[in-house]
């Protein structure tokens, strides 16, 4: 039983989402085709024995109290396994946008959550770690596993799915961000919205069909964006310009993403988008995340 450990959180991105009615207790059931990137925070964290949770970032605007998810998975995690004087230091090097539908805030709960199980010996296997996931948040469960799944239910009904097809992946998020839960109040009552193909995504999977899986991308949310968010059609819009196979906003947004065949046209694409975005990434897909 080690007393640190170092545990990647990766970014999460939706090539597609769809939203398919509302559920009790103010959710939305869900189908999304969820994929892990290689960009992504990074937590060290340190088990103490005072049952005190302390969270280090060098980011001052960062809340370090219960409202971070980070804090709120190590009291879960505290509480699951009947431990008073479980506790943890945890540095959090920050680097997923905030406000992007990245899944920052839930990458980073369920990096503590794995990495306290290993601490303290792997009390937990990996579908309890997602059910305490789901606790905290409902991109959470995903995020304890991540890869490549189908995510329905409120997101913690999982599924394996290939990997998508080799390629290079730019991010791009507008300075401004959305609120998750304005966005799925404007959905409500949106009847016969166009809805993405998820059988056929999931098809150019199986078929590693670069260019299905790209013409495919759909993000139902898109269509409900308020007009202030009009930046999101526009960076887009950049990125097909600049060769992106396909482009779609991510979750609730506001950040952007597109594929693309190569790296070279990935970073020339990505130096073109700095003139719009001041965050932008170049990154690819990654497997799953052994728990
Ligand atoms: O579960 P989480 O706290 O991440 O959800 C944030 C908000 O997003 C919820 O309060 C709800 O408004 C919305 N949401 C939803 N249906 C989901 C997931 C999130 O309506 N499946």
């Amino acid at each position: 039983m080690g007393e640190h450990i170092t545990e990647k959180a990766p970014a999460k991105l939706n090539l597609s989402l769809d939203v398919l009615g509302r559920l009790e207790g103010g959710y939305h059931a869900l189908r999304m085709v969820m994929e892990s990137v290689s960009f992504g925070d990074t937590l060290e964290i340190t088990l103490r024995k005072d049952g005190e949770i302390r969270l280090e970032t060098g980011l001052a605007w960062l809340p370090r109290d219960g409202r971070n998810l980070a804090v709120e998975a190590a009291r879960v995690f505290r509480e699951a396994l009947g431990e008073e004087t479980l506790g943890a230091d945890i540095l959090l090097t920050k680097r997923i946008p905030v406000g992007a539908g990245m899944g920052g805030g839930s990458a980073d709960a369920a990096a503590v959550l794995r990495g306290l199980n290993r601490l303290t010996g792997r009390p937990f296997d990996g579908e309890k770690l997602r059910e305490l996931g789901l606790a905290i948040g409902s991109d959470v469960p995903y995020c304890v596993c991540g890869g490549s799944r189908l995510a329905e239910g409120r997101g913690e009904v999982l599924s394996p799915l290939p990997m998508p097809p080799e390629c290079r992946v730019v991010i791009a998020k507008p300075s401004f961000s959305i609120s998750t839960a304005s966005l799925f109040a404007r959905i409500d009552g949106r009847a016969g919205r166009t809805r993405p193909d998820t059988a056929g995504m999931i098809g150019a999977m199986e078929q590693g069909d670069l260019g299905g899986v790209a013409r495919r991308m759909f993000n139902v949310f898109e269509d409900v964006l308020p007009r202030s968010c009009r930046d999101v059609g526009a960076v887009r819009s950049a990125l097909l310009d600049h060769g992106a196979l396909g482009a779609v906003m991510t979750g609730t947004g506001s950040a952007v993403f597109g594929l693309f065949a190569g790296d070279g046209e990935a970073q020339k694409a990505a130096v073109a988008l700095r003139s719009l975005c001041r965050d932008v990434t170049v990154t690819e897909f990654a497997g799953e995340i052994e728990v």
